[in-house]
């Protein structure tokens, strides 16, 4: 019998930071590399969403390449069998699904999306794309043409993958069991050991999400950034003026966000941090401690970062995408005969 999938996307608009590492990345490497036996493992590229905010379309290449490292260096294994990377764009079937999904979506379910509401307030009119408002349907074809259980993503997605389960239990109420309805979200953070998503927060303006598409890097730590840059970024990070170290995400988003930072990069649990910095008036010794974790995980992160072949990859690419176009072309042709395009 074939195995359950996980599968999970990143866009490719910049460099990756540590709210991707570990609300997206991390769960899926644990998975590839304790569980290959039980679950096949998916990672792919989401070139395509790379730009449905305005990117330098001059420098994606360059941004796929260094991103494609990063994952590796995260600790993909590329020798398991059963752990697929693939680029997005390099399987045509995601495209083409989404036109036909496209045709069974409202526009009011897309519009009521939070992330679409959000991301194009902060954009003028005019550069705000349809690839921005359709991407919950490309996300969702991403996942359906593989028929995944599981889709580890940071609770900035969570709607979306709502919008995927709704879709794809509206393909099969209407034309028969054709797509695999991802778990509901709950289930999925059980799998991944978690009573909810991650949403690391902006160290500027912690009321956003730490975010690569933000418009000051400032507030961002990048996983192939100068540890000492990113240690200063810790130690200007915004706090507030109650004085008292507490884990209270609504009235002290800032020092939550330290705490939460620091169990994430020491590997000790969230519990545990916070009985040992609970009502400490000190906020620098706090910042102190999360920068000097900060340049120490960067800099082990780095030095495995350097050591992984752009040969092992372009190997692993050319086998896994075609293996990906076929698993895809086959539902694809499962939903072409559905809405009758094919006999
Ligand atoms: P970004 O929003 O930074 O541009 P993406 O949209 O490409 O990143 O997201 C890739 C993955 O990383 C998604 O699963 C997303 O939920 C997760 N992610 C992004 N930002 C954060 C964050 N601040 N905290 C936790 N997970 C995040
Ligand atoms: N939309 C996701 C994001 O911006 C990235 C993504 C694209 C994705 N396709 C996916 C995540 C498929 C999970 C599964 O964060």
């Amino acid at each position: 019998m074939s195995k359950p999938v996980i599968l999970t996307g990143l866009r490719a608009n910049n460099d990756l930071h540590i709210g991707n590492y570990f609300g997206a990345l991390l769960p899926l490497v644990d998975m590839a590399t304790k569980r290959a036996d039980e679950y096949d493992v998916y990672l792919m590229l989401a070139d395509l969403h790379s730009f449905t905010t305005p990117i330098e379309h001059s420098e994606l290449q360059g941004q796929i390449k260094e991103n494609l490292k990063v994952y590796v260096a995260a600790g993909l294994p590329l020798d398991h069998q059963g752990v697929r990377l693939f680029r997005q764009s390099y399987v045509p079937a995601h495209s083409e699904l989404t036109w036909i999904l496209d045709c069974f979506t409202g526009m009011g379910e897309l519009s009521r999306m939070t992330q679409f509401k959000d991301k194009s307030s902060k954009i003028n009119e005019d550069r705000i794309n349809v690839g921005l408002f359709n991407y919950p349907v490309l996300m969702a074809c991403d996942y359906l043409l593989y028929g995944a259980s599981y889709v580890p993503v940071g609770d900035d997605q969570t709607q979306h993958l709502e919008f995927g389960r709704d879709i794809a239990s509206r393909i099969n109420n209407q034309f028969g069991e054709i797509f695999t309805v991802p778990k509901p979200v709950k289930e999925q953070h059980e799998l991944f050991g978690k009573d909810q998503g991650l949403r690391i927060k902006d160290l500027a303006d912690p009321s956003k999400k730490m975010s690569k598409s933000t418009e000051s890097e400032r507030g961002v730590i990048f996983l192939n950034e100068d540890p000492a840059q990113a240690a200063q970024k810790i130690m200007s990070a915004t706090t507030d003026s109650v004085g008292s170290i507490n884990f209270n995400p609504e009235n002290q988003p800032g020092i939550a966000n330290l705490l939460q930072i620091l169990s994430l990069l020491s590997g000790t649990p969230q519990e545990e941090t916070i009985s040992a910095w609970q009502g400490k008036s000190n906020y620098g010794e706090l910042k102190r401690a999360v920068a000097d974790a900060t340049s120490k995980f960067l800099g082990d992160f780095q030095a495995k970062l350097s050591t992984v072949s752009n040969d092992d990859i372009r190997r692993h690419l050319e086998s896994s995408e075609q293996a990906m176009n076929t698993q895809a072309n086959e539902t694809l042709l499962k939903v072409q005969q559905a809405v009758g395009l094919r006999a």
